[in-house]
């Protein structure tokens, strides 16, 4: 695999920054956790965007400009500069970088194809990748989502991909740890995963993946529960779900919040779905900031305003608004829940 540049057309939506009367006061100077949010490089082009982003926000995750889908091209080469330009972005602005996602059961690129199947030349491959894309941002980015969603949705086991159709059912996370930890020895190495909420077998199918990985010495430098959330989720979940994940003793990345208000579960809220929202986040934030000072290592919201959510580019999710800001860019009860929960 060899790395070239490719060149990206720079698209980014352009709005006038507006001074918001009396705006709360900077969220990344009142918490006392570092608080992170998603960015684009088409978020760079728009200002009322980075106004909220260099105000509130300590840490930033590239949303795709890091992935494999956005960096490996079929030829094999490689494409770093959507990366690039964020690491800039955040350097000027005094923000942590953290990476997302080194390997992903999701992703199939087709420069693996013609390696399918083909034992060392394919573990190689797999190393080469790693190696090019942590060593480039080494000393650049905090840590890295090192393995994405390794457990399978039903929680039983582990899910099948390409990697570890190659390279063994456990064996792809512990060679991508052990690559990334030799490509970027001081960054913190994080196995991210999903819905551990929500379903307490994939909770407890993640939670003995991580003493297994422990116990055999990969270099695991925290855990990431992404929280994608609903306003359908019981109270108290969120609670038992973070001290669970938080018994390991490693730092704990929330690491892609947002709360849909379309609920997913049967379990209907009464009242205003947007204070249901904002008492999830108090939950998920007092649980958070309950953990050792050590292991809080971000609380990152996944889009800053609700109009910049993934959720909303989905069949139906026309109309939601999962974040901390609304479509104008004013804080939410979401946000205030927030700020009071890690700035006590
Ligand atoms: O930027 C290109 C644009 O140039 C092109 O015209 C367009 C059409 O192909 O694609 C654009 O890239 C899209 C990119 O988001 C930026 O918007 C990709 O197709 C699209 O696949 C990508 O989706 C991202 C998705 O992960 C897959 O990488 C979402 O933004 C991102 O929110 C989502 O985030 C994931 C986390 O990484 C893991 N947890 C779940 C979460 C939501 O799926």
């Amino acid at each position: 695999l060899t790395g070239a540049l490719g060149l990206a057309a720079c698209g980014g939506r352009t709005e006038t920054a507006t001074a918001q009367p009396n705006p709360p006061r900077p969220l990344r100077e009142t918490a006392r956790c570092p608080i992170g949010t998603c960015v684009g490089t088409d978020h760079i082009g728009d200002p009322a965007w980075v106004a909220l982003a260099t105000r509130h926000f300590s840490q930033l995750t590239p949303e795709f400009e890091m992935k494999m889908e956005y960096v490996l091209q079929p030829d094999g080469s490689f494409r770093f500069d959507g990366g690039d330009r964020i690491v800039a972005f955040a350097r000027a602005n005094g923000q942590r970088l953290y990476g997302t996602t080194l390997i992903w059961y999701e992703q199939d690129p087709a420069a693996f194809h013609p390696l399918d199947g083909s034992g060392k030349r394919f573990a190689d491959a797999y190393r080469s990748y790693i190696l090019a894309i942590a060593g480039r941002y080494r000393g650049q980015v905090v840590g890295w989502d090192t393995v994405n969603e390794p457990v399978a949705e039903d929680g039983n086991g582990l899910r099948q991909c390409i990697w570890s159709r190659n390279l063994g059912q456990e064996d792809y996370i512990v060679r991508a740890f052990e690559h990334a930890a030799e490509a970027d020895p001081n960054a913190l190495l994080f196995l991210n995963e999903y819905n551990l909420e929500h379903l307490p077998r994939k909770q407890a199918t993640f939670l003995k993946l991580v003493e297994r990985l422990l116990s055999r010495g990969v270099p695991i430098g925290g855990l990431g529960t992404q929280s994608h959330l609903d306003i359908s989720l019981k109270s108290g979940v969120l609670t038992q779900t973070i001290r669970r994940l938080g018994e390991f003793g490693l730092p704990i990345h929330v690491s892609e919040l947002d709360i849909s208000l379309k609920p997913h579960g049967f379990n209907l809220p009464v009242g205003d779905p947007l204070q249901r929202q904002a008492d999830l986040v108090t939950e998920l934030a007092e649980a958070f900031m309950a953990l050792p000072q050590r292991q809080r290592f971000a609380f990152t919201a996944w889009g800053i305003r609700d109009r910049d959510s993934w959720l909303l580019r989905r069949p139906g999710g026309t109309g939601d608004r999962p974040l901390l800001f609304d479509e104008a860019g004013e804080p939410k009860a979401a946000f205030h829940a927030l700020q009071r929960a890690v700035s006590a």
